[in-house]
C-alpha cells in the first residue's frame, strides 16, 4: 500500500481528535446494541465462513461477529492506523486472534474470490461517489460467487424529521459523501456492480437519521 495522507479518508468522527469518542456515542446514542446483532443475525455465519469487517474502525463489530461464530475466519480492515490499534487492543483484552490489516477500500489487499461475506457498518458514507463505486467493484471482486455483501448505513428518511436529522450527520462528516445518501441511491450502486437480489432488509430511525440495512448476492456465475 502506497503512503495514505490524512486527507485520503474521513476518521470515525471526522477528525482524529475526537476518535477516542467514538465507542460511547455509537454505544449512547446510535442504537448500535439493536443494529449490530440484526446485522450479524443476517450474515447467518457458520464455521466455513471467511467474513471481512471493511471499515471496521475500532473493531465492534468484528470482535462481535467473532463472538457470534468463533470458528469463523473474521478479518477486520480500516485505513485509519488510530482505530486499527483500538480495534487490536480489544481484541487482545478479550484473548481474540482477529487479524486487522490496514487497507483502503477501494484497493483492497486480497486475492479475487477469497471471501464468503463482506460486511461494513457505517463506512459507505465516508466515501465519494466515485470511491463507492471503485469500492462496490472490489468487493465484488474478493468475494467468491454466491458470496453475499452486508451493509449498514446512512438510507434515505423516511420522514421530514428523519431528513433533519440526518443533517447532523451532514454537517460532521461533509455534504459531499452523505448527499448519495440524502438520495437513497446506495442499492442501485450496489446493483449497478454486478449484485444481485439487492434489498433493504430492515431500518432504524435514530437521533441522527434513518439507519438502514441492506444485502446483496454476487451471482453463482459471477467471476
Ligand atoms: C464511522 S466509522 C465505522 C466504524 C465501524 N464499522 C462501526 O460500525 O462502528 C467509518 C470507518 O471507515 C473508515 N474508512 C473511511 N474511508 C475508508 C476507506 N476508503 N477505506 C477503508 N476504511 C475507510 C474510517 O477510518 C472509519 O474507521
Amino acid at each position: 500500500m502506497g503512503k495514505v495522507d490524512n486527507e485520503d479518508y474521513i476518521p470515525a468522527l471526522r477528525f482524529h481528535w475526537l476518535t477516542s469518542l467514538y465507542d460511547p456515542i455509537l454505544r449512547w446514542s446510535m442504537r448500535e446494541s439493536t443494529f449490530k446483532p440484526k446485522l450479524i443475525e443476517q450474515l447467518g455465519l457458520d464455521a466455513s465462513r471467511r467474513v471481512l469487517d471493511l471499515g471496521c474502525g475500532t473493531g465492534t463489530l468484528t470482535l462481535l461477529l467473532k463472538q457470534a461464530c468463533p470458528e469463523a475466519e473474521v478479518i477486520g480492515l480500516d485505513i485509519d492506523p488510530k482505530v486499527l490499534r483500538a480495534a487490536r487492543n480489544k481484541a487482545e483484552k478479550k484473548g481474540m486472534n482477529i487479524p486487522f490489516h490496514q487497507g483502503m477500500s477501494d484497493e483492497l489487499p486480497y486475492p479475487d474470490r477469497s471471501f464468503d461475506r463482506v460486511v461494513a457498518s457505517l463506512m459507505f458514507h465516508h466515501l465519494t461517489y466515485e470511491n463507492k463505486r471503485r469500492t462496490l467493484h472490489e468487493v465484488f471482486r474478493i468475494l467468491k460467487p454466491q458470496g453475499e455483501l452486508h451493509i449498514a448505513d446512512w438510507g434515505k428518511a423516511q420522514n421530514g424529521l428523519m431528513r433533519l436529522a440526518f443533517l447532523s450527520i451532514q454537517f460532521l462528516d461533509g455534504f459531499k459523501t452523505t448527499a448519495d445518501h440524502v438520495k437513497g441511491i446506495l442499492p442501485q450502486l450496489i446493483k449497478d456492480s454486478g449484485f444481485v437480489d439487492v434489498e433493504e432488509t430492515d431500518r432504524f430511525m435514530t437521533l441522527y437519521g434513518t439507519l438502514s440495512l441492506y444485502r446483496a448476492n454476487k451471482p453463482a456465475n459471477g467471476q
